[in-house]
């Protein structure tokens, strides 16, 4: 049991439980089309994000991380009218592909796609004044996520849901001798959340279409 018999199960999953998405597959096939690497979340996982965020009763999402806008069109579609998103995308090229995904989606009036690395647009957010993000998803570039967890807990507040993909990296974030920065992120990751007063969390293991990975879920218990 391993590989192809998680992507069996991923793909008997979705076809039951995930009703034919036009608009979903037709982002996946512009995003292939234009090369960009195929890292999106599985099908289950673009759906349990709409979830969380819809049991949340979110109001105001934070991604980092877009990629072609899957993710991001998942999350999008769980606002009420009057909701808004915040996606931050560092390669033009993907932004360019996520932008043209979410007007096909119909969702360009919606969200506001930030170009430029991750830690800037955090930082204008911050100097904005913005208001608190209900639901934050980390999914940039792991060696980021310590400074993405910080920025993340400055722009939520008590009853924020704080979602992170790729957690595990298959297994390897047990291992303390790792050298590969990511890892090493991520590890910093789990730490600082750990010593965090301000969160309860926890991580899942998962397995599927993607191999072997794993979701970390944080909630924020207290106001900046
Ligand atoms: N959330 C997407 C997948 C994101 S893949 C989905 O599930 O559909 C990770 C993305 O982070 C890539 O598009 C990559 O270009 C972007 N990225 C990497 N480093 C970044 C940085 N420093 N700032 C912003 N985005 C970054
Ligand atoms: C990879 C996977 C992801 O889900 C992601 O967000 C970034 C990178 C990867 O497999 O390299
Ligand atoms: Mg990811």
């Amino acid at each position: 049991m391993g590989e192809e018999r998680w992507a069996e199960v991923d793909r008997y999953l979705t076809d039951l439980l995930l009703p034919d998405d036009p608009v979903l597959d037709s982002t996946l096939r512009a995003s292939e089309a234009a090369h960009l690497p195929a890292i999106q979340v599985s099908p289950p996982q673009g759906k349990l994000l709409e979830l969380l965020a819809r049991i949340r009763g979110t109001r105001r999402i934070l991604e980092i991380g877009t990629l072609g806008g899957y993710s991001t069109i998942w999350l999008a579609r769980s606002l009420p009218p009057g909701g808004h998103m915040v996606t931050l995308e560092l390669d033009p090229k993907h932004a360019q592909v996520a932008r043209a995904n979410l007007e096909r989606a119909g969702l360009d009036e919606v969200v506001e796609l930030r170009e430029g690395p991750a830690t800037r647009s955090l930082a204008d957010l911050a100097r904005e004044g913005v208001d608190p993000f209900d639901l934050i998803f980390i999914d940039a570039d792991k060696a980021g996520y310590p400074e993405y967890l910080a920025w993340a807990l400055r722009l939520s507040r008590s009853g924020s849901v704080i979602v992170a993909d790729n957690v595990v990296r298959n297994g390897a974030v047990a291992d303390a001798s790792s050298r590969d920065e990511s890892v090493r992120g991520v590890r910093r990751f789990h730490e600082m959340l750990a010593g965090e007063p301000r969160v309860s969390a926890t991580a899942i293991q998962t397995v599927g279409a993607k191999g072997y990975d794993g979701f970390a879920l944080a909630f924020v218990t207290r106001d900046p």
